[in-house]
């Protein structure tokens, strides 16, 4: 089994004269006013979630951007704070960007460009010249930053998703002796989707910059090489999965992100989590006689949410005797809502649970809560402890990080995982109860199926499932990353089964 401990002997033994830099453009601290105080938070969104761990034990200088009211009067003369507040294990570096490069390069290209390209989640991407422009800028800033941290010596820089399609070749080109290497958290399109990016050919260039891309899936690397194969003048190795461009090569590989088993398995028996869950209890007057359905994550129009409470409706509808029993409570957390994409799946969102609650509401009983805020992890894994059942109804995801949470969470060994097949994660959490989102009546099924399952039918599933993620979780992820990057052979007690 692969452990934080096996992680951090593989740094010491191969890259301690290294200095490790991690990019990305969600910075895992972030310091906001709140009711006239400064505060620290952490952002929802899986990617700094799996990473923080890692940098926590490994040491070293994260680069993302500052987006937070109080982030300036929380650095140094360096733009650099110690992380985490309460007890620092490395530094955050924050790069600046103005308003407008904000909206352009995040709002604008990556997140109305790339997003929803390479989600393939029916929301017309949008391409403007101006965008690819800031982005451009926006990744000149941090290989800026990138540079200076990185000084002279030996560095391994390691950029995080699709906001930073160029800024390896420009690393490269600063300093060809940095080992770089990126991860795609999204899924990365077929070929005749991704042939409608008009700036296709610099930004395989850009990512061909790095010594090791990984995506989330075999099928996301195939694209990928299909995709430089007819864009950029290369040699494209299959076999090997290799890309070699002006006589460099880059090494292309899977890797299936995941989280902190072991933290959450330790939160989740805690007793700070048994006294939210007792909270939890009276807030939703839970009396031992309802059941209860959970959803947890941003308010994205690629997390099928607006699919699963049809869905929930249609069970409603089909099966009387829920009516008044079963409570689903939806976590929804506002993402994006400078991007008119995300305002309609959140009005959509709201007039649903609205019109549900409406319709079958009696009494006291209304069969969605819905709490549109962020909470933090004891908060959340109360709520994953308290379920029957969590839905994950992905029309499309990388991986989805909130499957392997409420896995990690279920220390009673019960629950049930409903779980797209859209998702990365169906991949390997093959006991889910695996659904097509698109389709409202396999939904309501997946749900009946996941109240009506027998006991011993849900422990054996979630056994496991918790096996599984424990197994292929994020210190390993990072191991079999660095594996790659220095070509050993990966222990044969660590390959993925
Ligand atoms: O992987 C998708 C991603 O964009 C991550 O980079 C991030 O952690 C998450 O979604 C949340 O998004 P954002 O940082 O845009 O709020």
């Amino acid at each position: 089994m692969w452990k934080q401990a096996d992680l951090m002997r593989l740094i010491e033994e191969r890259i301690k004269d290294y200095r490790l830099i991690v990019v990305s453009n969600r910075e895992p601290y972030i310091h906001r006013f709140r009711d006239g105080r400064v505060v620290c938070e952490r952002p929802a969104g899986g990617v700094t979630a799996a990473l923080d761990p890692i940098l926590r034990a490994s040491g070293g200088v994260w680069v993302a951007h500052g987006s937070g009211d109080a982030d300036r009067l929380t650095v140094d003369g360096s733009d650099h704070v110690a992380v985490p507040p309460e007890e620092p294990r490395y530094t955050l570096r924050r790069v600046w960007l103005s308003r407008d490069l904000e909206g352009a390069y995040y709002y604008g290209l990556a997140n109305q460009g790339l997003w929803p390209l390479c989600h393939v989640a029916f929301v017309r991407p949008m391409f403007r010249p101006a965008e690819w422009a800031a982005y451009r800028e926006a990744n000149r800033r941090f290989a800026d930053a990138v540079l200076e941290e990185a000084g002279e010596g030996p560095t391994f820089v390691f950029i995080q998703d699709y906001h930073f399609g160029l800024l390896p070749r420009m690393l490269k080109e600063a300093n060809p002796n940095l080992v770089i290497a990126q991860f795609w958290h999204i899924p990365w399109p077929n070929r005749e989707i991704f042939r409608t990016f008009p700036w296709g050919a610099e930004l395989l260039d850009g990512l061909l910059g790095n010594d090791l891309m990984g995506f989330q899936l075999r099928a996301h690397v195939d694209n990928f090489m299909d995709a430089v194969d007819v864009t950029v003048e290369s040699m494209v190795d299959r076999e090997h999965t290799e890309v070699t461009r002006g006589g460099r090569v880059t090494r292309v590989r899977a890797f299936p992100i995941s989280i902190d088993y072991d933290e959450h398995d330790q939160l989740a028996r805690s007793a700070a989590v048994e006294a939210a869950m007792e909270e939890w209890r009276g807030r939703l007057r839970l009396d031992g006689t309802q059941r209860l359905g959970l959803g947890i994550e941003r308010l994205d129009y690629t997390k099928g949410i607006p699919e699963r409470l049809r869905g929930l409706d249609h069970l409603l509808a089909q099966r009387p005797e829920y009516r008044g029993r079963l409570i689903f409570v939806q976590v929804g957390v506002p993402s994006r809502l400078h991007v008119p994409a995300y305002r309609q799946v959140d009005e959509e969102v709201d007039a649903l649970v609205e019109s549900i609650n409406w319709r079958w509401g009696e009494g006291s009983w209304q069969p969605i809560v819905y709490l549109k805020r962020h909470f933090g992890p004891v908060e959340m894994a109360a709520l994953h402890r308290l379920a029957d059942f969590c839905v994950v109804s992905s029309i499309h995801d990388g991986q989805n990080l909130v499957a392997k949470e409420f896995v990690s969470s279920r220390v009673d060994g019960d629950g049930v995982l409903v779980l797209s097949r859209f998702t990365g994660a169906a991949r390997e959490l093959v006991d889910a109860v695996q659904v097509n989102p698109f389709s409202i009546e396999e939904l309501a099924d997946a749900m009946e199926q996941a109240l009506t399952m027998n006991a011993a039918d849900r422990q054996r599933r979630m056994q496991r499932l918790r096996a599984t993620v424990e197994r292929n979780n994020v210190y390993r992820w990072a191991g079999k990353i660095l594996h790659a990057l220095l070509q050993i052979d990966f222990p044969a007690d660590a390959e993925v089964s």
